[in-house]
């Protein structure tokens, strides 16, 4: 098992089984004190700088609230409007500086690999935030210990991936973890929007059963998780094409009739128009759990890399 002490967090793919277990049971842990009912000064006197170069309400604010929770402070951007980037800065500059104003780095940046080459200018560990359609590390320990706290586990639970499977950085992460972890994936997807070959190589190649298919109906009597994705509108070169794929799924209760009575829906927000209002109130919708549970998640994470979580 190798230490998180000063590690780059830039790709799930990093991750073994036992770094994302210890992960899990690290946030388990947390909890009470997301939940303001214990206090911890564990990050006391540390800095996070936050760097958002794209819109985020979710990543930030948990980011920030974990940060406090843990007695330490955030500080950051969130639009790079009011910044130097404004003037031109080049990425590895501004990381240069922030660098030198904090113990940490989290980015989140349009362009794939973005935070991989920041890492490469810091000294100090950085955290992808998401880079452009490439990979949310982060978002996917939290969408694993949301599984692995409903459904008692991972391994051999059929989870389907619903959406935008090609622009998605969420589900690209979250497909490469559910392979680690042995669970039984469907991706469901327009046919313009199907994941990336590579990912559905790379689950085959571990001798895992993927399904792919255009159509939900195929897969919600036996789905244990549906993991719902907003179309990635601001991804697409040609705003027709979004056009015509904006809508094509819409989970509402009629659908979920054909649901397991355990079903546990799951969405990174924001939602579109792919989950109906209606689903909130089911036993089914999970998502604002989920959004909490990126609190005691990124907690966890920020205590092994900043601080002296074991
Ligand atoms: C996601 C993202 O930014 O990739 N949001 C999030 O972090 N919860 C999903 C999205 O924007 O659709």
């Amino acid at each position: 098992m190798s230490s998180f002490r000063g590690r780059d967090v830039l790709s799930i793919r990093e991750f073994s089984r036992a770094d994302i277990e210890r992960v899990l049971r690290a946030a388990r842990k947390m909890v009470p004190i997301a939940l303001g009912k214990k206090v911890s000064r564990s990050l006391e006197g540390k800095i996070l700088g936050t760097l958002f170069y794209e819109p985020s309400t979710r990543t930030r604010l948990s980011f920030e609230s974990a940060m406090i929770r843990l007695g330490g402070r955030a500080l950051g951007f969130s639009g790079a409007e009011g910044t130097s980037v404004q003037k031109g800065e080049s990425l590895a500059d501004t990381i240069r500086m922030v660098e030198a104003y904090s113990d940490g780095i989290v980015l989140r940046h349009p362009q794939e690999g973005a935070a991989r080459l920041a890492a490469e200018f810091s000294e100090k560990p950085v955290i992808n935030a998401g880079d452009g359609a490439g990979q949310h590390p982060t978002q996917t320990l939290l969408d694993l210990y949301t599984i692995w706290d409903e459904k008692g586990g991972i391994e051999g639970r059929n989870v389907a991936l619903v959406g935008d499977l090609k622009y998605g950085r969420t589900v690209h992460s979250l497909a490469y973890a559910l392979a680690e972890l042995g669970a039984t994936l469907a991706f469901v997807s327009p046919p313009t929007l199907e994941m990336p070959r590579e990912i559905v190589e790379h689950v085959k190649e571990r001798g895992l059963a993927v399904r792919m298919t255009h159509h939900l109906e195929e897969v919600i009597h036996d789905a244990d998780v549906l993991y719902v994705t907003r179309i990635q509108k601001e991804r697409f070169p040609d705003p027709q094409e979004y056009e015509k794929v904006a809508g094509t799924y819409r989970i509402d209760t009629a659908l979920l009739r054909d649901a397991k009575r355990d079903l546990i829906i799951m969405h990174p927000l924001p939602r579109i128009t792919e989950i109906a209002p209606e689903v909130d109130r089911t036993r089914h919708a999970l998502y604002f759990k989920q959004a909490f549970n990126g609190v005691p998640v990124r907690m966890a994470l920020l205590d092994l890399v900043l601080g002296g979580g074991e």
